[in-house]
């Protein structure tokens, strides 16, 4: 009878161990790459979600002297100045309470312990170190691309030529310490 034989698979020598190593180590560094130009690329936040922008009807804005008006979604509080649009973070800037706005005294107040603010976020009075923060307000042309957005001292921006209007509440301001 004849005797079967079985062929055993050649062992991989060093060179070709190495080259599978490299290979791998490649496909790591590639795969970890994308990742995070993907991590970059796309928003975290989607629209109307906090954290990400959110679309402001310019029917919705308040006339210059009117009350704010109070996205409680993107907890943020919209006002018309003269010199334009500002939105206020609505966290207090002592301990995080959730301020109000009290119309018959025309400013916003904590009702936690008593900081008391100007209608565009001035600090007047109270335990809060600083002025209320803010969100930046985008102004868009027809073809959306960003006219005018709010500086880094948080000053009002102006609405002229505005085809529509987004709050990003993933850019904070802070507002302005106390002397
Ligand atoms: S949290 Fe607003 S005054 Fe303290």
């Amino acid at each position: 009878m004849a005797e079967a034989t079985v062929t055993q698979p050649e062992p991989i020598n060093r060179r070709e161990f190495l080259y599978y190593v490299w290979g791998a180590s490649i496909a790591v560094l590639l795969a970890g790459s994308g990742g995070a130009i993907l991590w970059f690329i796309y928003p975290r936040f989607r629209e109307g979600e906090f954290g990400g922008k959110f679309p402001v009807p310019l029917a919705s804005l308040p006339a210059p002297g009117d009350a704010p008006v109070e996205n409680a979604a993107g907890r943020f509080w919209l006002v018309t100045t003269p010199a334009g649009l500002v939105a206020l973070y609505k966290v207090c800037t002592h301990l995080g309470c959730l301020y109000k706005w009290v119309p018959n005294n025309d400013r916003f107040e904590c009702p936690c312990h008593g900081s008391k603010f100007t209608k565009q976020g001035e600090w007047i009075e109270g335990p809060a170190p600083r002025g209320l923060d803010q969100m930046a307000v985008e102004i868009l042309d027809e073809s959306g691309s960003v006219i005018a957005i709010t500086d880094d001292e948080g000053s009002p921006v102006p609405i002229e030529g505005a085809a529509s209007i987004a709050v990003d509440t993933g850019v904070i301001i802070l507002g302005e310490q106390n002397a």
